[in-house]
């Protein structure tokens, strides 16, 4: 599939083929070509939950509006923002800086400037650790959504949930923000795809003030 087949016949599909699996394989290619998204700092403050089990996404889906969808797909993961993974105490932080060191982008005298330089930018208000952490998860998702459908996997986003109930649900410790579910599997072609939706133009979409 070129580029332009794969964003254009990505739709938010809502009914999956419950019998055809997505191995773990498959699954496992599709996060790791999405892991190329950019980030700030390249801190890529994103971790997925998957869920297969039946008894996880009925679990789930009770806190997502009793959508279908959650329990039909194969798949269906919990997209998690760490509004904290910017800063000194989060693991990747410290991967993040000593991989820096050795591709000779950082030096160690720069520690302190790096860790004062992550917190004025996202760390000042709970705002800003919120828009850091979801920005950049926002973009990862997107990329998900891209590379399972040019590997001819069906996506389904939702932030159709209660954020507390899933984390409760789930054990999610309170440093994340959930900003979407997502669901993952083959489309079930004994349904009808709705048509395309309406789109903003070029024209709607630039503006000035
Ligand atoms: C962040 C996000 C949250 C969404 N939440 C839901 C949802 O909870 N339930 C649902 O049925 N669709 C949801 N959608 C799907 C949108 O309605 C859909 O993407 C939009 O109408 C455009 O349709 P298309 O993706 O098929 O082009 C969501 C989409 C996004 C990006």
């Amino acid at each position: 599939m070129d580029f332009f087949d794969v964003i254009s016949s990505r739709r938010a599909v809502n009914h999956f083929d419950s019998h055809r699996d997505v191995p773990d394989a498959l699954l496992r290619q599709v996060v790791e070509m999405a892991a190329s998204t950019p980030s700030s700092f390249n801190l890529q403050p994103w971790s997925l939950m998957v869920l297969r089990e039946k008894e996880e996404k009925l679990r789930l889906q009770k806190e997502a509006m009793g959508q279908a969808k959650v329990s039909e797909a194969p798949v269906t993961l919990i997209v998690l923002a760490d509004t904290r993974g910017w800063a000194d105490e989060c693991p990747f932080v410290e991967r993040n800086f000593s991989e820096m060191m050795k591709a000779g982008a950082m030096k160690e005298s720069q520690r302190g400037w790096f860790s004062k330089a992550r917190t004025n930018l996202y760390g000042t208000s709970d705002a800003s650790q919120v828009a850091f952490a979801t920005k950049n998860t926002g973009f990862f998702a997107m990329a998900l959504m891209l590379s399972a459908r040019s590997v001819g996997l069906h996506t389904h986003p939702m932030d159709g949930f209660s954020m507390e109930g899933v984390k409760k649900a789930f054990h999610i410790p309170d440093h994340y923000w959930i900003p979407l579910l997502l669901s993952v599997g083959y489309f079930n072609d004994e349904k009808e795809l709705a048509e395309p939706k309406w789109r903003k133009t070029y024209d709607d979409i630039v503006v000035r003030f």
